[in-house]
Formats: C-alpha cells, structure tokens, sequence
C-alpha cells in the first residue's frame, strides 16, 4: 500500500494533470486538497483534449472514486457545468464516482465580484489572480464567514448565512471598491438550485479516505497551482491563498501524516509563470518566445500567455524541501527538442554575492540575477524513447544534471502530451 501526494514543484502549470492521469491506475481514491476552479489541468486521451478545472482528473477512469477534499473552494455553477460536460463526454456514468466534502466552502458571487474589482483597483500592485474568486473565499474561511457545502445544500441555513453576509459584501463592494451592488433573493434563489443539484454528492473526504487507508487501498492525492504559490512558502504576496504544498494535502482531507509514502514535484524541463511576481530565469527575448510557442504556453483557465525561462533549480531545491519530495516528475522535455544548448540556473547572484538558497525576502528575489550551466541540448526527436535508456544519450544528460542540480531522482519523464508519451523511471507506488 502507498499513499502517494502529487504537487507542483514551480508556479502552477507543470502538467500535474497529466502525471495524476497516469497514477491513477495505481490508486482507488483521487482526491483534490486545496485551490478551486483557478487550476486548470489539461488531459490528452487518444485524439480527445479534456480541460479540467475542479474534478480531479482521475474521472476519467472508471470505477475511481473522485473526492473534494475540505481543503478546496468550490464554485457550484463552475463544478457542474464540469459534471455535465464529462457525462456528455460519456464519463461518470456512476455519481458515485464523485464525492464533494461537506466542509469545502462554496465560492459565492460576492467573492468572485470582490476578487475582480480588488485587481482592477490595484494597478501596478495588482496579483494577477485568475478572478474566481479564490482569495476572497478563503478569507472568508479563516475569517469563519465562510459558507460551506453543508451549508449550500440546506436551503434554509444557505439563505440564512447569504442575508447576513450580503449587506457587509455590498456594502465593500458599493463603498470600497466602486462596484453594482448584488441582489440577496436573485443569489438565493439561484445557488439554493445548485445546492439541491449537487446535494447527491456529499460524502465525508476523511473517513471515505481512512476507510481506504484501513483496507490497504491506494490513495492518490491531486495538488493544484505550484509550491511557489503556496500561502505561506510562495513569493508571498504574489501567490494564491491556499496551502499548495504536500503538508496541504493532510489539512486538506483529514489524512494523517502518517499515512503519506511518497511525495512526487511534478516540473517542467523548464519554468513558466502566470500572473505577477518575481521570476528570476524569466527570459523576455526570442528564446522566452520560443519556449512559449513551441510548449504551447497559454494559460488552461484564463488563455492567458505564460511567462517562461530557463529551469531553475535555485527555486525548485526550496520546493524539494518544503515537500519533503521524494521524486520528480520532469514533464515537456519535448518542448526542448530542437535546441543546441540549455541552461540550467544553479545559484543566484545578489549584488555581487552567490546565493544556492531561494532568498524569503521578496527585495532580495526581486534583483537577484540567475547563474547559469550551460548543457548540450539532444536536438533531435524524442517521441521513440520507451524507458530513460533508450532517451537520447544528452537528454538523459540533461535529466541527470536535474537530478544533480535539485537532489531529487527524476521518478517519471514526460516527452509529449499523450499518455503513451510518458517514461515511468521509477514507479512512487511500489
Ligand atoms: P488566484 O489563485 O486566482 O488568487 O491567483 C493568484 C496567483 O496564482 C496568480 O498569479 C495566478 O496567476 C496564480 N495561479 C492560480 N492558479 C494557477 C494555476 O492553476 N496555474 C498557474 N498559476 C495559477
């Protein structure tokens, strides 16, 4: 038995999707711990593409159960229009397949209204959040404001909570922040119709996963957004309002630590960032272009263009030991196919001084240059390789050095987008 934690090891966007699709064959339980609709995993099987945003993307295999753990916020307008996009599709045949936990808290249009007109207002210290509505509803969690799935679906507890909330919301939105005011019956008529819609997949996330635990059952748990995003260990205040890191997955679901096995950051063979906030390896050239265009670098959930620059262990060794990683997953290794040479930052360098540490200091990150090694690319295909022996031999160079550089074996490779673009070094299940 092994109970393994997916994370995003960069800023988001590293093809967790992906990894988890393929995990899952391994486990009875996918569960999803924090973030909401702001993530968007993007799943290639056979010719058909299937962006998720919200149902962890084991739904796709049939006979896995799909838990919402309490960690995350829901949008229930978004979850279903996701639910019946895969029944159309011909998945989840069988609702129980789909399990929300009662504490998730419900993201309200307030929050969504809240977090747009806050980045409108900011100018140049606007975050560049994805506007769902994210940090909102997660500082009406800590705030213990929040509305919950429980709550969502007892239509005389929804609409009690939404009267007393909504004239504090108005009141901020009108005053504060320049916005329409929100209209209270309009909210609950509409919400109280997704709280009965979806009220068939309440479960609770904990005990369904203990039980699974107790009968020697694998779980897989599903990370959103990346490590650098993370609430507390992220480059704070440029991150999302969750605990994106593998200590989030226990808080998230009601899993003991004891319980975790493995702890797999999934990365690709380069970095790229949505959003605002330092990046040091960010390249703002042609090779910044080149990386977007040929890795296809537009954002899941907002289209937006991803920055993008060269790898950086500097940061990835602070998501090796926030996670306690045990294995990396390198994905779009393709994407650097036709280069003749790659760089790799390996240390910072601020004001003259060398840094192997990723600073906490934003100031310092902000001026910090990166420091470069610069490798042979493989420039050629690699869509043949079946295992990392048959990889070209410079691109099984190129994965060592990661491996040197971070601390952390490479446990998978990606080399495409489908499935069966995928080298499995080292199987975290076992
Ligand atoms: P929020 O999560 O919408 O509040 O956005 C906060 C920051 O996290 C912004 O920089 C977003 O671009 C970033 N972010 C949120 N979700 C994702 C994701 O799934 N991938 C990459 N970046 C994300």
């Amino acid at each position: 038995m092994a109970n393994v934690i997916i994370v995003g090891a960069q800023w988001g966007d590293e093809g967790k999707g992906k990894v988890v699709d393929i995990y899952t064959e391994y486990a009875k339980d996918v569960v999803r711990y924090q973030g909401g609709n702001n993530a968007g995993h993007t799943l290639v099987v056979g010719n058909e593409k299937t962006v998720l945003h919200l149902i962890p993307s084991g739904i796709l295999h049939e006979g896995k159960r799909c838990i919402i753990g309490n960690g995350v916020v829901l949008d229930p307008k978004v979850f279903l229009e996701e639910i019946d996009k895969l029944k159309k599709k011909g998945y989840l045949k069988n609702d129980s397949q789909l399990v929300v936990d009662g504490n998730v808290h419900i993201i309200m249009p307030y929050h969504k209204a809240i977090d747009i007109a806050r980045e409108s207002n900011s100018g140049a210290r606007k975050i560049g959040t994805t506007g769902r509505g994210i940090g909102p509803t997660y500082e009406d969690k800590v705030g213990r404001r929040g509305i919950r799935f429980i709550d969502l679906i007892r239509p005389e507890i929804f609409a009690r909570k939404v009267k007393e909330m909504l004239p504090e919301k108005n009141f901020l939105l009108e005053k504060m922040l320049g916005c329409p005011t929100l209209d209270e019956s309009a909210i609950i008529e509409e919400y109280s119709a997704y709280g009965q819609l979806l009220s068939k997949y309440l479960g609770n996330a904990s005990k369904l996963l203990n039980q699974s635990i107790s009968e020697g059952q694998n779980i897989l748990f599903e990370g959103a957004q990346g490590s650098l995003l993370d609430v507390d260990h992220g480059t704070y205040p440029y991150v999302t309002s969750s605990s994106t890191i593998a200590g989030g997955a226990c808080t998230g679901t009601g899993v003991g630590p004891r319980f975790i096995d493995a702890v797999v950051g999934i990365s690709k063979a380069y970095v790229t960032r949505v959003g605002e906030g330092p990046f040091p390896t960010e390249l703002n050239d042609e090779m910044g272009e080149k990386l977007r265009q040929a890795g296809q670098e537009f954002g899941a959930t907002t289209g937006r263009p991803r920055r993008c620059g060269w790898f950086d262990a500097v940061a990835l060794r602070e998501a090796v030991r926030t996670n306690g990683m045990t294995g990396l997953a390198i994905t779009k290794m393709d994407v650097l196919n036709d280069l003749e040479t790659i760089k790799i930052c390996t240390a910072y360098s601020y004001r003259g001084e060398m840094l192997e540490d990723f600073p906490q200091d934003l100031e310092v990150l902000k001026e910090c240059k990166p420091v470069y090694e610069e490798v042979d690319g493989w420039n050629c295909d690699l869509s043949k390789a079946t295992s990392f022996e048959t990889l070209p031999e410079k691109a099984q160079d190129y994965l060592k050095k990661l491996e040197q550089v971070t601390g952390c074996p490479a446990v998978l490779v990606s080399i495409g987008p489908r499935r069966s673009e995928t080298i499995q070094v080292k199987n975290p299940f076992n």
